[in-house]
């Protein structure tokens, strides 16, 4: 049985189907929203279509209380708890000097918090394995990132920890996934191809530009024909 924090974001549902379709898996999934929401019971049924047995549960990974709850029904509906993957995470990148501690605190509190829930939670009756979702944000250290940096560095010694309650410890340091989850949200690349932000629009600025006097050839004149030498198509998201 494996256990997923943050079940129905975009990788947690990646894993959670590449699970279902290897055969037997019984899952159970967290989420904040109601697991009576469209998009929850349509996760579920594309789940057991494909022959998962699933248990959605609403809970804050933050809460001690929520997270022995969801241990305690996990138990209950399938009688042993196997494998955590603690998933659940946000990202509110922003220079420090813009960033106010509630949006640090958003960022560290499910690595944070959320980790020493599944640990009390499971104190008793260690799972057998544990994957703890960092990132490559820990080691590249981005700009913008303090916060997800320091919260996914906690995840990475947490690891090396090994805390008995998690069982055998694993922090996987995840680069960018391209096609789901928070990173491909972020650049609009979990849409249909139609609707993405990104879809080429050639060169506006060089097209608009007018050629300096005497340097016909050149394409490093900014003197737009507008008056405005600002890149609005990448301005507005687009490149
Ligand atoms: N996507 C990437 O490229 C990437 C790269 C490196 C690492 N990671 C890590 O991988 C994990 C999954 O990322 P993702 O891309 O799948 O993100 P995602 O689509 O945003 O999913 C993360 C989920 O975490 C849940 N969550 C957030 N805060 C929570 C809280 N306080 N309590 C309970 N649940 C909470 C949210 O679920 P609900 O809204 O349903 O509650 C959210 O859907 C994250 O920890 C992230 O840091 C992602």
């Amino acid at each position: 049985m494996t256990l997923i924090t943050g079940g129905f974001g975009g990788i947690g549902q990646t894993i959670a189907q590449d699970l279902a379709q290897k055969g037997g898996a019984k899952l159970v999934l967290t989420t904040r929203g109601a697991t009576g929401s469209a998009r929850v019971e349509a996760a579920v049924r594309q789940l057991e279509e494909l022959g998962a047995e699933v248990l959605a549960v609403r809970a804050e990974v933050t809460s001690p209380e929520d997270m022995r709850r969801v241990v305690d029904e996990a138990r209950a509906r399938f009688g042993s708890l196997d494998v955590v993957m603690h998933a659940a995470g946000v990202t509110r990148d922003a220079l420090i000097a813009t960033k106010t501690d509630d949006d640090s605190w958003d960022v560290l509190a499910p690595k944070l918090l959320g980790t020493q829930a599944l640990v009390s939670a499971l104190a008793e009756h260690p799972a057998k394995q544990t994957v703890l979702f960092s990132s490559t944000s820990s080691v590249i250290g981005a700009a913008g990132q303090a916060d997800y940096v320091a919260a996914n560095e906690y995840l990475n010694a947490v690891a090396r920890s090994a805390p008995a309650a998690l069982g055998q410890v694993l922090a996987v340091n995840w680069g960018v996934w391209a096609d789901a989850g928070m990173a491909a949200r972020a650049a609009g690349l979990d849409r249909p191809a139609s609707d993405a932000i990104v879809a080429p629009v050639g060169r506006p600025l060089l097209d608009d530009s007018q050629p300096m006097p005497g340097d016909a050839s050149s394409a490093s004149s900014c003197a737009s024909k507008t008056g405005s030498s600002a890149d609005t198509a990448r301005l507005r998201g687009r490149r």
